[in-house]
């Protein structure tokens, strides 16, 4: 069933679409919201082999004219140092400042397809098509744009609302079972910090197969928490941070594995179950929740230990992240399943993690 969600930001508001084959009909969609005549689409390597023509057929289908940029994929792309190529190539196609920008891709082509539409010519307009799950629950939502410097992840960015997000459950079907992990790592999460209806219908299903069942539901389910979040806190001020639940720790994996040891899902599977247990032994988190987030980690096959040989470097790594000035540090901690808070604290919080 095709749903849709309205992501109300006054100047800045938006549609998200999600259907099951919204993709073969794009073109016709974004008839409705945009006159202009070029459409420049961003993509990747991987996602242009399966959906590249789709797109472009349908786009051109309704009257557009289109260039395609296909890079390559995977995290390096998104680099500062990646960007006068892409400028380069939006100068080539003449694109005005009335024009459209498509992002075809997951996290790495949206967040560097939105900079990129951010700051081109001061700012056109760009429509998000997420093709990886995380992206879809979470990335192509609420404007985060950005890209990485040598010296770290997301270091250069903005907040730059796109004009639609076109969610296409189907591309998911080719979704390797990494990425399709990584998704469900963050699936979990909305159902941890805000709906125990979602964590606790998340835990009765099986399999890839059974989540794929429902999965409009659980995208819109995802998305609509998102949407709530976003509108009272576009900027990242106060309640968007409870979308961080596990990045804490999660973020000082990551960094201490250099990238390569866990994907952001995993690693953020990691992050909630063990601050689930510090927040049981400071008496804020209810007894219980980390077994509960234990059970549904391994239901989903995601990981939720931490190596103990490095802890004491897990908490160095958290004192240094550029995120967390100074001595303090806001963590999201859950009182129960569907209920988090923001907690201030210091980075010795997590001296007992193992
Ligand atoms: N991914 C977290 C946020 O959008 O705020």
């Amino acid at each position: 069933m095709a749903r849709k969600l309205y992501v109300d930001l006054k100047e800045n508001s938006y549609n998200i679409f999600i259907e099951k084959g919204i993709l073969n009909k794009i073109g016709r969609k974004i008839k409705n919201i945009y006159n202009g005549k070029k459409i420049f689409i961003i993509t990747d390597e991987n996602v242009n082999k399966y959906h590249g023509d789709k797109v472009k057929e349908s786009l051109e289908g309704a009257g557009f004219n289109t260039k395609i940029m296909v890079l390559k994929p995977g995290e390096e792309t998104k680099s500062f140092n990646t960007l006068p190529k892409i400028y380069n190539e939006l100068l080539d196609f003449k694109l005005n400042r009335k024009e459209l920008i498509i992002t075809l891709g997951g996290g790495v082509i949206g967040d560097l397809g939105g900079f990129v539409a951010s700051t081109f010519l001061r700012g056109v307009a760009f429509i998000q098509v997420p093709t990886s799950l995380l992206a879809q629950v979470d990335s192509s939502v609420g404007g985060k744009v950005a890209v990485d410097l040598e010296r770290g992840k997301n270091l250069v960015g903005s907040f730059y609302q796109p004009k639609a997000v076109f969610i296409d459950p189907e591309v998911l079907s080719t979704l390797p079972e990494k990425f399709y992990r990584d998704g469900m790592g963050e699936v979990i999460k909305y159902g941890c910090i805000k709906d125990k209806k979602l964590f606790d219908m998340l835990i009765t299903l099986k399999d890839r197969k059974e989540v794929m069942n429902s999965i409009e539901d659980i995208i819109y389910t995802c998305c609509s928490i998102k949407k709530d979040v976003v509108e009272k806190d576009e900027k990242d001020l106060g309640e968007r941070m409870l979308l961080n639940f596990g990045h804490t720790l999660g973020h000082a994996v990551e960094t201490f594995y250099n990238f390569t040891g866990f994907s952001h899902g995993e690693a953020v599977s990691i992050g909630m179950y063990n601050i689930s247990i510090l927040g049981e032994k400071q008496g804020i988190t209810k007894i219980g929740v980390s077994d509960r987030i234990k059970e549904i980690l391994v239901n989903y096959q995601l990981p939720y230990e931490i190596n103990i040989e490095h802890n004491e470097k897990i908490v160095d790594t958290i004192a240094l992240d550029k995120k967390n000035l100074g001595d303090k540090l806001k963590i999201i901690l859950l009182k129960d399943i569907g209920e988090s808070i923001i907690y201030d604290t210091t980075p010795d919080f997590f001296k007992e993690v193992n």
